[in-house]
């Protein structure tokens, strides 16, 4: 089998094969997501619950304008991470500025092979110029990801009842990169929730 190697792209330098390889790949992962990736108009869209199902490109191509950790196989993506580099949001302003994950997807014949651990090494290796906290969320139901984030150390930060669907939250997690020396915890996350209702 093919050697695995992960490769970070920062915005707009995927190579013509990478764009069209990662486009095949996100056209088969985006149902997976809840709601779709198609059904949304950007990576930090609010107001998650009943989008209607009109279908656009629009989140691929907020996507394709942020910073990628591409997991490549044979010239293949077999997985990919995208985010923002400095993320600010006043309701997790305590681990802000963050990098902040917006899309993290494997694809379903690579699955449970240790690629998105790889993708969240990749991240958590990068240079220490970049914010220390790492911020993503997903839904509350996502027990694949949620197993993994657990395992890696993340802590929820806020939680936003019912934002998806009835009793489907959007939970919000962060993890520290780097350790503070005064942290005795050892770049352990926040795990205080805060209920907020909105989103702005
Ligand atoms: C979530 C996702 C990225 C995980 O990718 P992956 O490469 O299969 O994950 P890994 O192989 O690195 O798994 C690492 C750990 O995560 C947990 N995990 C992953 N998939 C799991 C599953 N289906 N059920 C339970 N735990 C799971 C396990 O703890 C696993 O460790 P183990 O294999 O040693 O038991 C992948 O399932 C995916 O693309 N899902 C659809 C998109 C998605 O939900 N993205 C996140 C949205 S915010």
């Amino acid at each position: 089998m093919d050697r695995v190697f992960l490769r970070h792209v920062g915005p707009g330098d995927l190579t013509d094969a990478e764009t069209s390889s990662l486009t095949e790949l996100y056209e088969q992962v985006a149902g997976d997501f809840v709601p779709p990736l198609t059904f949304r108009s950007g990576t930090t869209q609010g107001g998650l619950r009943d989008l209607g199902r009109a279908e656009s490109d629009d989140y691929f191509e907020q996507m394709l304008g942020q910073d990628l950790i591409v997991a490549m196989q044979a010239d293949q993506v077999i997985g990919f991470l995208s985010f923002r580099a400095r993320y600010e949001d006043s309701r997790f302003q305590r681990v802000c500025p963050c990098i902040y994950v917006s899309t993290i997807a494997v694809r379903h014949d690579q699955r449970r092979n240790g690629i998105a651990r790889k993708l969240y090494a990749h991240l958590f290796e990068l240079p220490d110029d970049l914010p220390d906290w790492v911020v993503l969320r997903t839904w509350s139901t996502n027990t694949s990801h949620l197993g993994l984030l657990t395992d890696l150390g993340f802590g929820m930060v806020l939680s936003i009842p019912d934002d998806r669907a009835e009793n489907v939250d959007t939970v919000y997690l962060a993890a520290r990169r780097v350790t503070s020396p005064d942290d005795e915890a050892g770049g352990s996350a926040p795990t205080t929730a805060h209920s907020v209702p909105d989103l702005a």
